[in-house]
């Protein structure tokens, strides 16, 4: 069976991907969470990643705490979040919905890296990583152990817009927008990446009346999966009406990793542009556009029904217990 990681800064769809995640055992292996920051501090998701786990009753899968600042971050006081995504997540990072903390602890602060690592080498291609915030992680394993690219592991990333227009400014998407110098390192090391961006995940929507089915269940999972994800709904329907939803942003990228048949892909070698009013943007690498050899598939289409379907029959499973 398939082993699986996921880097996340736990954030709403964030722990909705681990919902589906836990919900996919017939198909994989979730061996570990790995917290970066975007929506939030790194503590605060691997906090939450855990919150979550023991929800579910899955304290047995580790969560191991990731590089907490973009790689090119200097100033005097630590990396903090900024005002939108407590916006779009609230200030703990799960729309204020109640969730008890975990009464287990994270592994060593920074330990990220070197468990990411091990696993790329000891799995090769039965290995499946999906890093749904900040890339700074990934990119730093990458840098610190080069042969990952060529292990056969394969790397699922929700981040980017290729061909439509960003979320955080009319260029960039959040995720990239967070450390693009990491995500331009992890597009450009010759690492086997596929992108699932807003060009998919906004046409993957969720809305109050599938939470409602949550809500129903009356168990303390589903109202909490419901409280969640209304509160999130309710920032996209002020923010973005015409999506009409929320975006599964990263329970996608999961999905995808399991089924890439849920997708249809291009290959473009790209870069992030990292000046200006464009910074953050993906878009092709000029210098390698033309390469016979694509390190990075771009989904531009996605079985938005079939994907749906599915992820509510998972988590609501899941929320029955
Ligand atoms: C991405 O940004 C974060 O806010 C979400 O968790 C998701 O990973 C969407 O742009
Ligand atoms: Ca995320």
């Amino acid at each position: 069976m398939k082993k699986l990681i996921l880097d996340l800064d736990t954030g709403i769809d964030d722990a909705l991907a681990i919902a589906y995640a836990l919900g996919s055992t017939n198909e994989v292996e979730l061996i570990g969470i790995t917290g970066t920051y975007g929506n939030v501090i790194v503590p605060l998701g691997v906090r939450n990643a855990l919150a979550v786990l023991h929800l579910f009753g899955r304290d047995d899968v580790p969560v191991y705490p990731g590089v907490d600042q973009p790689l090119n971050y200097v100033s005097a006081t630590p990396w903090s979040p900024a005002a939108g995504s407590v916006a779009v997540h609230g200030a703990d990072g799960l729309g204020g919905a109640q969730l008890p903390d975990s009464p287990r602890s994270a592994e060593a602060p920074g330990s990220a890296v070197d468990f990411i690592i091990d696993a790329a080498r000891t799995y090769g291609s039965d290995l499946l990583i999906v890093p749904t915030g900040a890339m700074t992680t990934m990119a730093t394993v990458l840098h610190k152990a080069p042969d990952i690219a060529d292990c056969g592991v394969k790397i699922t990333m929700m981040g980017g817009a290729l061909t439509v227009p960003g979320n955080v400014s009319p260029c960039a998407e959040a995720n990239i927008a967070q450390d693009p110098e990491a995500a331009d390192y992890l597009f450009r090391c010759g690492a086997r990446t596929t992108m699932v961006g807003l060009d998919v995940t906004h046409r993957t929507v969720l809305t109050y009346a599938q939470t409602a089915r949550w809500r129903a269940l009356g168990t303390p999972a589903g109202d909490f999966l419901a409280d969640m994800t209304d509160y999130y709904i309710s920032v996209y329907l002020k923010n973005q009406p015409q999506i009409g939803g929320c975006g599964l942003h990263d329970p996608l990228a999961v999905a995808a990793a399991i089924d890439p048949t849920l997708i249809d892909t291009i290959g473009v070698n790209l870069t992030v542009d990292l000046d200006g009013a464009f910074r953050g943007r993906t878009i092709g690498d000029p210098e390698r556009l033309r390469d016979a050899d694509k390190t990075t598939q771009v989904a531009v289409d996605v079985d938005s029904q079939t994907f749906l379907t599915r992820f509510m029959n998972r988590v609501t499973a899941l929320a029955e217990r």
